[in-house]
């Protein structure tokens, strides 16, 4: 064990930043053993890894963050150095559904893993606690202005809400226990591996099957939206450079309404599908609004350039157009993940290796 330099627990490794994130450290740090440690929701899948998933300096443990006695064997178990944390109930319109789980898993699995690291880091070797998080904690924007480092926090659904509390634990643990912390608070993913529930790969799922595209309100509220190689680039950094006790915005100055950004995807799609300019946006289809819709979300992320310089790399018309040509590549995987039974066939064929 003591041959890799860090053992980095990477909880939510199986999701879809996670996954994002297991990847690019098991395959940029050959001298750090990464553990993912994921309970396997309906938003974990280990086919997400299965590109990297017998390297060596890769180990997957299924376990749930909530539960204490399973997080202190693990970190017994690899001398745990480093937590990468993004084990989380994402999905807003879910935590609109039932508040409860996203209380347990965000609020009560944080505080469980700041209570292990507590207990287990009090040598001398540094160590990080990077707990990832979102800018829904600081509410819903108007027309003008940006999300800093220092905006108040105004979480607004129970999804925000339950981040917005992981997040003060997580500060309260470094100012109380001097726990060496780090965070971050990034716009909207996309990219490759994004479950179909979330509005971009619901829309291409929706367009390639020719489903009708489901759009909240007016479709004039607006998303920041990064690639999710890039939220994993600056993820990297800031474990490795952030200063200890802060916190970093992630974003892409990229904001689109939500419904330029669907046309937008529909014309993409009739020409890759090679289908009559037009036809998909025919299935936009408005409906009722979400309880309490964030207006605008949108990131100043200067901190973390002018700091760590740190940049997106592509455009968005670039990594939308890689995204769709994921989805249109791994039709399988969609039917997968959306297949009920997928959770139970896959972890036993897993285990049964
Ligand atoms: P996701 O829903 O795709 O993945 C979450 C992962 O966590 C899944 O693999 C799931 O199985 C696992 N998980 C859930 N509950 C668990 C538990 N109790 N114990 C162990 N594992 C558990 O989510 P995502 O979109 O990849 O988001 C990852 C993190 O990044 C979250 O903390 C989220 O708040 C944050 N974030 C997401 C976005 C975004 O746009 N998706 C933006 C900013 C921040
Ligand atoms: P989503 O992907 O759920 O992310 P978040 O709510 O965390 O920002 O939704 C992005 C935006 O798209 C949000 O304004 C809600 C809207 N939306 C729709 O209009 N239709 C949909 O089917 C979904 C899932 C979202």
């Amino acid at each position: 064990m003591e041959k890799y330099t860090k053992r980095i627990m990477i909880t939510g490794g199986a999701g879809f930043i996670g996954s994002h994130v297991v990847r690019r450290f098991v395959t940029h740090y050959p001298a750090y053993l990464l553990i993912n440690v994921d309970k396997l929701t309906y938003a974990g899948n280990l086919e997400n890894l299965i590109d990297i998933e017998n390297n060596p300096n890769y180990v997957f443990e299924k376990a749930d963050v909530v539960d204490k006695k399973a997080m202190d064997e693990l970190f017994l178990k690899y001398k745990i150095t480093d937590v990468i944390h993004l084990a989380a109930e994402s999905h807003v319109d879910r935590s609109i559904e039932g508040p409860m789980e996203f209380v347990f898993t965000n609020v009560v699995g944080t505080v469980t893993l700041l209570e292990t690291a507590r207990k287990h880091w009090v040598d001398k070797e540094p160590h990080v606690f990077y707990h990832v998080s979102t800018d829904e904690v600081f509410g819903s924007l108007e027309e003008e202005g940006f999300f800093t480092e220092q905006t108040p926090y105004d979480p607004r659904s129970p999804y925000s809400a339950s981040k917005a509390s992981s997040d003060h634990f997580v500060r309260a643990y470094f100012h109380t226990y001097q726990l060496p912390i780090k965070l971050s608070n990034c716009s909207n993913n996309y990219g490759s591996h994004h479950f179909p529930e979330k509005l971009i790969p619901l829309m291409i799922t929706n367009i390639l099957n020719e489903k009708p595209l489901p759009i909240y309100g007016n479709g004039l509220n607006i998303r920041d939206w990064l690639w999710v190689e890039d939220h994993a680039s600056a993820i990297d950094v800031i474990f490795h450079n952030g200063k200890v006790g802060e916190s970093y915005n992630v974003g892409g100055l990229n904001e689109w309404t939500n419904i330029s950004l669907v046309h937008y995807l529909c014309q993409l799609m009739d020409e890759k599908l090679g289908r009559p300019a037009g036809s998909s946006a025919k299935l936009i289809t408005y409906i009722a609004d979400r309880a309490g819709h964030d207006q605008r979300y949108a990131i100043d992320a200067h901190k973390l350039d002018e700091e760590l310089a740190w940049k997106p790399s592509i455009t968005f018309e670039e990594g939308l157009s890689k995204t769709i040509d994921w989805y249109l590549d791994n039709t399988e995987w969609i039917k997968k993940v959306t297949s009920g039974d997928y959770q139970n066939y896959y972890t036993k064929q897993y285990h049964n290796r």
